[in-house]
């Protein structure tokens, strides 16, 4: 029996607490181990509960509780989380999260971290959702010199900019309805002005390339001004706008990511790409295309991802040496203005 501790019971973690309660015995043949969620982390109660026994307000209570070897960390945002990750991974607990804010701000040092104590510190579901695609990136596809990645990485700008031009709604409309459905973030602002899926291409560009690359480096425009007229106008062209997340290797040898609201011919592979769902573009030097689709967020599929996490966790305790990257250096990453 492994016992767990999940801080956060909001959208995802609750997906999580159901997913690996429903599927315990098939999760259990596949870990070759019991999964038990020990503790539930939040500050709210959730009276009647079936798990009410399980919830706590205590982290230290999970850090100080030996029999703890996993922690689940889906609280989003960047604190507390990153003391609460950094005090597991000192303190012998390997840590999954879907938290791509912590990642694209702390992954090296917190891959480093993990690597130094022999622990895991595993993140799948921090991009696309329920797409499998960081392990793809660092394991499948590793024989590769990573040409570009080009992505629609962020559901709920997708889903906004589905909606507008399929039913003419308005902007607020659609994303308080993507806010209802359990797409969009905490503070929608970063769906809507790029930051998602300016950390999410920063995720995989660090995985791709090795070094770190900072939100702060991207060049990163939302879709805050794009107006149902230049979605109608974008269809008479023969094509949409998409929020494109993108980095590309240059002849320069340093690379260049930008995340803004490009246009796609309708015969592009991404172009199709609506609704909620995810796509992303890896070009590999020996592969040439291969394209990942799949629904980018929600409940159940980023539980999935976590849930696939934790049972990786579980089969290979001892740190899965594929997932690194360093800190890298801050002239790796071209600027997008100062170069057009
Ligand atoms: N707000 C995010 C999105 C959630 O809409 O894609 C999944 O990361």
């Amino acid at each position: 029996m492994v016992e767990i501790a999940v801080m956060g019971y909001g959208t995802v973690g609750s997906g999580v607490v159901e997913v690996l309660d429903k599927h315990a015995d098939s999760i259990a043949g596949r870990a070759k181990e019991q999964i038990r969620v020990k503790y539930i982390l939040d500050l709210r109660d959730f009276p009647g509960s079936p798990y009410e026994r399980s919830f706590t307000k205590s982290f230290d209570a999970i850090l100080n509780d030996p029999d703890v070897h996993i922690v689940v960390e889906v609280m989003g945002g960047l604190h507390p989380a990153f003391d609460y990750v950094k005090k597991c991974l000192e303190n012998g607990k390997s840590v999954v999260t879907s938290n791509k804010e912590l990642v694209a701000a702390k992954g090296a040092e917190l891959l480093e971290l993990a690597q130094k104590n022999n622990l895991n510190f595993l993140f799948e579901a921090s991009v696309g959702g329920g797409i499998p695609i960081i392990r793809p990136i660092s394991q499948c596809l590793a024989a590769n010199d990573v040409v570009e990645i080009a992505g629609i990485l962020n559901g709920t700008t997708n889903f906004i900019l589905t909606k507008m031009i399929r039913e003419k709604t308005t902007f607020d409309d659609t994303l308080a309805l993507a806010q209802k459905l359990g797409y969009a973030e905490r503070n929608p602002a970063a769906d809507v002005e790029g930051m998602d899926a300016c950390r999410k291409i920063c995720i995989l560009a660090s995985l791709a390339y090795g070094k770190h690359v900072y939100p702060e480096q991207v060049h990163t425009e939302g879709i805050s001004q794009i107006r149902l007229e230049d979605v109608e106008y974008a269809d008479v062209w023969g094509g949409v706008i998409k929020l494109i997340g993108q980095v590309k290797m240059m002849d320069s040898g340093k690379i260049q990511v930008i995340v803004c609201p490009m246009f796609l011919s309708r015969d592009s592979q991404l172009a199709n790409v609506d609704d909620v769902f995810n796509g992303i573009l890896v070009r590999g030097d020996s592969t040439g295309d291969v394209v990942f689709y799949g629904k980018g967020a929600g409940k159940f599929p980023t539980a999935s991802a976590v849930v696939a996490d934790v049972i990786d966790c579980v089969k290979h305790f001892k740190a899965r040496k594929y997932l690194y990257w360093d800190e890298g250096s801050p002239d790796y990453v071209e600027d997008y203005l100062e170069n057009h």
